[in-house]
């Protein structure tokens, strides 16, 4: 199930994080101002959440800051699960997302899910590239 984020699950987030791209643009200090949301495969007073996504909204597009899984359960569908849970809210808006050059694994694995490259910005993670991703939802 994926739930809205609650504070007491902050070192959960860093925790998923670890080993990520850095994101050029996200205050983890105001982590609770963005929508975030996560995704627990159990749901009971201990357990401890798979994966999560921040999301921002824009005047016509929802913006992916982050959609991460931790690495002990990636392959099981928990970031499509997140991905799908964010489709759900951009009905009939853009969704756009940045990747890091180097991130082959983010960059074709949202190729395989519509996701299309349209800019590469320069110089976004602090001396390496990024791609925009962007997917029309209908
Ligand atoms: C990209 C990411 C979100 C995928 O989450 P996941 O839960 O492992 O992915 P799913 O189980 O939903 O999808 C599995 C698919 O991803 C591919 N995949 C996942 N990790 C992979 C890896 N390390 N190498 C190659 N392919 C990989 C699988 O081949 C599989 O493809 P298929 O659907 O054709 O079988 C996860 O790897 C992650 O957190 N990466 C770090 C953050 C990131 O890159 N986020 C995306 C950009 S915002």
């Amino acid at each position: 199930m994926i739930v809205k984020y609650d504070p007491k699950w902050w070192s959960c987030l860093k925790e998923i994080d670890t080993n990520c791209f850095p994101h050029p643009a996200i205050d983890w200090e105001l982590v609770s101002n963005y929508m975030t949301r996560m995704y627990f495969h159990t749901w009971g007073p201990d357990s401890v959440p798979y994966g999560y996504s921040i999301t921002k909204t824009c005047p016509n597009a929802l913006m992916i800051l982050k959609l991460c899984v931790h690495p002990f359960h990636r392959c099981k569908g928990v970031g499509t699960a997140l991905l799908h849970d964010i489709e759900l809210r951009a009905i009939g808006k853009m969704i756009a997302v940045n990747v890091h050059e180097l991130n082959l694994t983010g960059i074709y694995w949202l190729q395989q899910r519509g996701y299309k490259s349209i800019r590469i910005d320069r110089n976004l993670y602090s001396g390496r590239d990024g791609y925009a991703f962007y997917k029309e939802i209908k």
